[in-house]
């Protein structure tokens, strides 16, 4: 479900506000009578004034008995910002309006963390309901509605990732595609057959639900500066394929169309952001299943573009799809950058643990600019080598390429799977995000909340609105 807390912006606190959050250095607004003076109640409760700290004071209300939440904001920079507000948020669950004075920086980082920490995945009634409504007062409206369009495309990109694999087939995925309001091009098996699409047929082949390739456009009001194709990964489930995954980890693998649900959520929220940017977006949707059409490891296949890879393990299925779309973007769609997002290696959780996304870039000024929008928007990504010396380890006896290692020589999952994505990219400025380790949380924290993350969606706005 989306985000079901509204946002709006006041200019001052109405009298009859029966929960009212107040940063620890605001003068409280008139007509708010504290048993003790702030300074007091904070020593009271021993309260440092860092960023996620509440202290709750009852206070006489018209009808009964209000509630003052105090509220500590660390530094005031925009990640101590983000951690208050999503603090206050899950405070406030199960109630029906929260009104919060807003602190002095960046009121859209804080407007953002507090809507997204607001977030639930809920199928049946468990759960405490998010706050209805969240009422800013003394913010600026405009930043307020782009924290919001921003915090309900990663909601988006949250809800399509959370969806049960019963329900997300990649035809559903292309129907979702279908309401962002863009252009969208779908081809089915047939058609990916006919334009010679055999990565993304190859992997879908075990599944009953059959594959698709799923193509969003925007195209900008004014002049376009340049044109950017995203690239994601929209496995609905990975079970593996004959190269079956071993039953405790397979559970997390619906959310192995993280990368497609960002792609798509972020094609839907251009408009609204009034990206300076064409942008073409690409979801590689197949459901990896073993059955008795399944591809099997050994067997070789063609992809878009002529290229023959030697599948040695059908669990390393992201890069065969991916393959099929950056190839197909490489050759068609002449653009100025391409960057993909999957949740493509288990060894990139080793590397760069749950909160950091791994970016690999044969462009460095692509990759400057993907590590800062990333800090500045709250997707942190850490730059990783695409080292050359470990390209042997893609050869093929009987292919242009193998999809894994045959041995075990140089390990480096991710750094490999980056290498075998880069062959397909041409010699466009390219980008890959491997979000495998932060694409789903294990816990209800801060602005995440148990489940996917919508990892990317923050960052790659950022990047796409920043011209
Ligand atoms: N979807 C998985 C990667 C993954 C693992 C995502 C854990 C989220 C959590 C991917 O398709 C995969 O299976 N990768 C293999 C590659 C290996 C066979 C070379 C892996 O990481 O084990
Ligand atoms: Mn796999
Ligand atoms: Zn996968």
């Amino acid at each position: 479900m989306p985000i079901e807390t509204t946002a709006t912006v006041v200019a001052d606190v109405p009298d009859d506000a029966e929960l009212l959050a107040v940063p620890y250095d605001a003068d409280l607004s008139p007509g708010v009578e504290l048993p003790l003076p702030v300074s007091d109640l904070l020593a009271h409760y021993e309260a440092k004034g860092a960023a996620g700290e509440i202290v709750e004071v009852p206070v006489a209300r018209a009808g009964g008995v209000g509630r003052i939440l105090l509220y500590g904001v660390g530094d005031g920079s925009p990640k101590a910002l983000r951690t208050a507000a999503a603090g206050l948020t899950r405070r406030a669950r199960g109630r029906d309006t929260l009104t919060v004075v807003t602190p002095d920086g960046d009121v859209a980082a804080f407007a953002e963390a507090a809507l997204l920490a607001a977030y639930t995945f809920r199928i049946g009634g468990a759960g405490k309901p998010a706050v209805r409504a969240l009422v800013l007062a003394g913010a600026d409206e405009e930043q307020v509605r782009r924290a919001e369009t921003v915090a309900r495309a990663v909601a988006l990109a949250r809800d399509l990732a959370n969806t049960p694999s019963s329900v997300k087939n990649p035809a559903w995925l292309a129907e979702r595609a279908g309401e962002s309001g863009l252009p969208v091009k779908v081809w089915d098996e047939e058609g990916l057959r006919a334009d010679g699409f055999g990565g993304i047929l190859a992997v879908g082949r075990g599944s009953a639900s059959p594959p698709r390739l799923i193509q969003l456009s925007y195209t900008p009001e004014g002049p376009a500066e340049r044109h950017v194709v995203l690239v994601g990964k929209g496995i609905t489930f990975d079970s593996g394929g004959l190269s079956l995954k071993p039953t405790a980890n397979m559970k997390f693998q619906k959310t192995d169309m993280a990368g497609g649900a960002v792609v798509i959520a972020v094609l839907g929220a251009l408009a609204a952001l009034k990206a300076p940017v064409r942008v073409t977006g690409l979801v590689a949707a197949a459901e990896n299943m073993p059955s008795g059409t399944a591809q099997r490891p050994s067997d070789v296949i063609t992809h878009y573009g002529g290229r023959t890879v030697e599948v040695l393990n059908t669990d390393a299925e992201g890069r065969l799809v991916l393959a099929d779309a950056l190839a197909y973007a490489d050759a068609e769609l002449d653009p100025d950058a391409v960057v993909d997002v999957a949740t493509l290696t288990g060894a990139i959780t080793v590397a760069l643990g749950p909160h950091v996304g791994a970016v690999y870039a044969s462009d460095d000024v692509l990759a400057k600019q993907l590590v800062e929008a990333g800090q500045a928007a709250d997707d942190r990504l850490w730059r990783m080598p695409l080292i050359e010396d470990y390209t042997p380890a893609l050869e093929s006896s009987v292919a242009d390429l193998a999809n894994v290692e045959s041995g075990s020589t140089f390990g480096a999952g991710s750094i490999t799977a980056a290498l075998f994505l880069r062959e397909f990219a041409g010699d466009r400025p390219w980008a890959h995000l491997d979000i495998a380790g932060v694409g789903r949380s294990t816990a209800d924290e801060g602005v995440l909340s148990k489940g996917a993350t919508g990892f990317g969606v923050r960052l790659l706005l950022e990047w796409l609105t920043r011209g």
